[in-house]
């Protein structure tokens, strides 16, 4: 089911600014059983992608409410929001007033093999690069064509996901995750200041780290890094933790650090279980 501004429809006004630019910010959450997880989190990196952009921050009761009348009654599912600066004219300048586009659609749930959590995926490195932009680091914002003709670059169903790395070479994430490494027994990822979508899953597994009192560390990796780390693995908001298993043609041993963070998530967010 999906919603436009709060009416079901699958049509968008063509002037739509998120078509013409990719003028706005987006956010997909797992659901389990009618409930998006770490929903609060995701409102909260809307509203901030929101007011980085200068488009009018949504009423996130109203976006609540919506989410909840597309998941009731679905035992899994992925829940997509997306907020857009709204119809305009043509030319780059925003309107000066303009009343912002929601969308938000429950999509079926994706059969992952079960196999991509416990014995974890493997993983490539793109060709395609990320363009360093610090103002718009960090913010999962709607213009994705990098993520796009990165996953356009393979089509082979045994990998599944590829590393980004920046325009610098430094691995940043990956096509549609962020990525942790375990070296000499740091837990690492990727700083986001210049570029890299600062993932909700990210923070939240910083949160866990924190908590257990074993911090993550946020820093500068090259590829090399990353194929040295003794353990790595993935994490966005509908997959939670994936470790990887393979790096191209590097295989990689699903380690303890790795299981006892997925073991945290599932403990203290249930729909990660
Ligand atoms: C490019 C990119 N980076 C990182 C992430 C992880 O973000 P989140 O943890 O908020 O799902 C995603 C999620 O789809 C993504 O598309």
């Amino acid at each position: 089911m999906m919603l436009i501004n709060g009416t079901a429809s699958t049509q968008l006004d063509a002037r739509d600014r998120g078509l013409h630019y990719g003028d706005g910010v987006f956010t997909t959450l797992r659901v389990r059983d009618g409930t998006a997880a770490l929903w609060e989190q995701h409102a909260a990196r809307m509203q901030s992608g929101c007011r980085q952009l200068g488009i009018a921050l949504p009423d996130t009761a109203q976006l609540h409410a919506e989410a909840q009348q597309v998941c009731a009654g679905a035992t899994r599912g992925v829940l997509k929001m997306l907020i857009t600066r709204g119809a305009g004219g043509r030319g780059y300048a925003p309107p000066r007033a303009s009343t912002p586009t929601r969308m938000v659609a429950l999509y079926p749930w994706p059969e992952f093999p079960a196999t991509h959590w416990r014995e974890g995926v493997a993983v490539r490195v793109n060709t395609m690069r990320l363009a360093r932009n610090p103002q718009l680091a960090g913010i999962k914002h709607l213009n994705r064509l990098e993520q796009v003709l990165a996953r356009a670059e393979w089509d082979d169903a045994d990998i599944a996901e590829g590393l980004m790395l920046d325009d610098a070479h430094q691995v940043i994430e990956a096509t549609a995750a962020n990525i942790f490494v375990v070296r000499d027994g740091a837990l690492l990822t990727p700083q986001l200041h210049e570029c890299g979508v600062a993932g909700v899953m990210r923070a939240e597994i910083m949160r866990l780290s924190q908590l257990s009192g074993q911090p993550v560390q946020e820093c500068a990796l090259s590829l090399d890094d990353v194929r040295g780390a003794d353990e790595m693995f993935l994490t966005n908001s509908v997959i939670g933790v994936w470790p990887v298993r393979k790096l191209d043609t590097l295989a990689k041993p699903v380690g303890p650090r790795t299981q006892a963070i997925a073991a945290m998530l599932e403990q203290s967010c249930p729909a990660y279980a």
